[in-house]
């Protein structure tokens, strides 16, 4: 039997849970109108939390109410990627004729004989991000639905990329256009970017953290596309596989993934393939997640998040401060570049903690040889 799980960034799960709420909030936002403050909407979370599977998810549903989707990552060249390919594609859509008539008023005439879609064109790629977004916005207008942009991968080193789409969509935003906006990101990418004082419209777009989901949401993403492929699991061995993935996502698909494999043509899942899949999901995570993770990190950082990995529950700051010997003001900022690079979490006053499930045993294996 084909297993349903599938640990690949990027690839939509078999059964997406715990976004039914955020969701929901975006497709208001379609609902509301021009000026709902949804229509430009953040994703912001650490690696695997389903950034990109949540803007697939969106680009569905609007689709499904009829919108137009552009899907692009803010990799150099987006914006000439959306001017030269996507606009002018969904711009073909409709009759030439009538894209004439609007182009005319956005260019001016344009004396072309008989009409064809290829004479148009060249003008419209000519019109640029704004005309064309306004051209497009206008038809789509008269067939009362709107345009959305989504752009995963949002990066600090796009930001005049990102300064021009800003701009086009804030004043499609003050004209009253129906477009939408989805940006997806890191954290601390996305911090950076909205501090960017040409970037207002992107401070003040709605931001949403994709955390960790319920361990009931977990048990319905597993045992659900399990029964769907055709076979069991009972509720021990769902325990199993539900408390191995800590609520992440990405561990969802990788345990689920490899404890399939385990039996492909066995009915039932014993707890013995629950507790076989988790442990060699584990093995990869380090690889697959905590590995790119900690590429940025620097030494101090390291000697930090070991010093944390001294402590079994969330670590006490006075602690950490006296295991690296340094003052107060030193710990605290080192503290702040790794809450910043999403790899710890303030839990409550004083105390902090990992942010990515499993990264403790991760360290203590791994990473302390190294320093
Ligand atoms: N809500 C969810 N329910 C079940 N599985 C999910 C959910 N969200 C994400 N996943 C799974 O987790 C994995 C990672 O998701 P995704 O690629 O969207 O993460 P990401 O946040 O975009 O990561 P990156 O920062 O590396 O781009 C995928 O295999 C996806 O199917
Ligand atoms: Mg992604």
């Amino acid at each position: 039997m084909p297993n349903p799980f599938h640990a690949s960034f990027g690839v939509s799960p078999p059964l997406l849970v715990g976004r039914d709420a955020g969701i929901a909030d975006f497709m208001e936002a379609l609902d509301d109108g021009p000026g709902s403050s949804g229509r430009a909407t953040l994703y912001t979370g650490a690696r695997g939390s389903g950034k990109t599977v949540m803007l697939n998810a969106i680009e569905d549903r609007a689709k499904e109410r009829g919108w137009l989707v552009i899907s692009e990552t803010a990799s150099p060249g987006f914006i000439t990627r959306i001017t030269r390919q996507h606009l002018p594609r969904l711009l073909r859509s409709f009759d030439p004729d009538a894209v004439r008539q609007k182009l005319t008023g956005i260019t001016g005439p344009l004396n072309i004989g008989a009409v064809t879609w290829e004479s148009v064109e060249s003008h419209v790629v000519e019109a640029g991000l704004r005309n064309q977004v306004e051209l497009l916005t206008d038809l789509l207008a008269e067939h009362e639905t709107g345009l959305l942009i989504t752009l995963d991968e949002i990066h600090q080193n796009q930001i005049s990329e990102l300064r021009d789409i800003a701009t086009t969509v804030q004043h499609a935003f003050r004209e009253g256009r129906e477009l939408a906006f989805v940006g997806a990101g890191l954290t601390k990418t996305i911090s950076g970017v909205v501090n960017d004082d040409v970037l207002t419209f992107l401070r003040r777009a709605e931001r949403h953290t994709l955390g960790p989901v319920t361990p009931a949401e977990v048990k319905r993403a597993l045992r659900e596309p399990i029964e769907t492929s055709g076979r069991t699991i009972g509720s021990d061995a769902l325990q199993v596989m539900t408390e191995g993935t800590s609520g992440y996502p990405f561990l969802i698909q990788l345990v689920g993934a490899q404890t399939w494999r385990l039996h492909p043509r066995e009915t039932e899942i014993t707890v013995e393939d629950a507790e076989e899949g988790v442990t060699r999901a584990l093995r990869r995570l380090g690889a697959l997640v905590h590995e790119p993770a900690l590429a940025d990190a620097s030494d101090i950082d390291k000697s930090f998040l070991l010093a944390m990995a001294k402590d079994d529950r969330p670590s006490k700051m006075s602690d950490i401060q006296e295991r690296l010997k340094v003052n107060v003001n030193y710990a605290s900022q080192y503290r702040l570049r790794l809450i910043a690079a999403e790899l710890i979490q303030p839990v409550r006053r004083g105390y902090v903690d990992f942010a990515l499930p499993y990264l403790r045993e991760y360290l203590r294996e791994h990473v302390a040889a190294d320093i």
